[in-house]
């Protein structure tokens, strides 16, 4: 009101646009801070959920082919917690599932459905099918054909490092899994390890 003369008067701040802009930033950035901050220390979204592993090397190179495809521009890995969904899906998607993915594939973009529960639902010779050629298996998809997976083997040159840099940011990997890693991708296509890391999508709380 016109007969406040304090210096923070609203109308002082209403008609000036540069404080009225700086007023807004420091409102959101304290609100943003009390809401974001926290979930970096709560114990639920930190913590691994019981049974969650780190993937391994071969499941870890498929993932790698999973955002190198994009096959998150058509798939969510985020079941969200309502009824439609959990009865589509399964149980909703919790926090402590995703401690080990980075970057997390959560995405909101379903031209397909949800994966965060694919694993097991199909056989490998399934998703082996799917992934070269999706009609051989759902006529009326229009999900792209991946059949080039078949024939590239897995790098399995860079799997130790990727590993390490990993480790850095808290997948508790071992000495020994690093060690054994690119052992264990050598010879094997990127379709399999695709087929690795979506067979194990979701297990953890299934
Ligand atoms: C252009 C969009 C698009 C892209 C990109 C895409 N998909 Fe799909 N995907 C679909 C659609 C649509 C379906 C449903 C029809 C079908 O099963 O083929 C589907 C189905 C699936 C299913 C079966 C899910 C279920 O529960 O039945 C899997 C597994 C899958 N996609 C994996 C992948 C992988 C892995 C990639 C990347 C290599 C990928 N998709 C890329 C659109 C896409």
């Amino acid at each position: 009101m016109s007969n406040n003369n304090s210096s923070l008067s609203h109308e002082k701040i209403e008609t000036n646009n540069f404080l009225m802009i700086v007023l807004i930033l420091v409102v959101l950035l304290a609100g943003g801070m009390v809401e974001i901050v926290p979930l970096f220390f709560q114990k639920s979204t930190t913590e691994p959920l019981q049974g969650v592993k780190p993937y391994t090397a071969l499941q870890l190179a498929g993932r790698d082919v999973y955002t190198r495809e994009g096959c998150y521009n058509c798939h969510s890995q985020m079941i969200r917690p309502f009824r439609a969904e959990t009865l589509r899906y399964g149980h909703y998607s919790v926090a402590g599932e995703s401690v080990y993915d980075h970057p997390f594939q959560w995405g909101s973009k379903r031209t397909g459905p949800d994966l965060a529960r694919v694993g097991s639902k199909y056989s490998d010779e399934w998703h082996r099918i799917h992934l070269t050629n999706p009609r051989d298996v759902v006529p009326e998809s229009n999900m792209p054909a991946y059949p080039w997976l078949g024939q590239t083997m897995v790098d399995e040159t860079v799997m130790a490092s990727h590993m390490t840099a990993l480790r850095t940011v808290g997948v508790p990997y071992t000495d020994e899994q690093i060690a054994k890693a690119a052992e264990e991708v050598k010879g094997k296509t990127e379709l399999e390890a695709t087929i690795a890391y979506l067979q194990v999508l979701g297990l953890a709380l299934k």
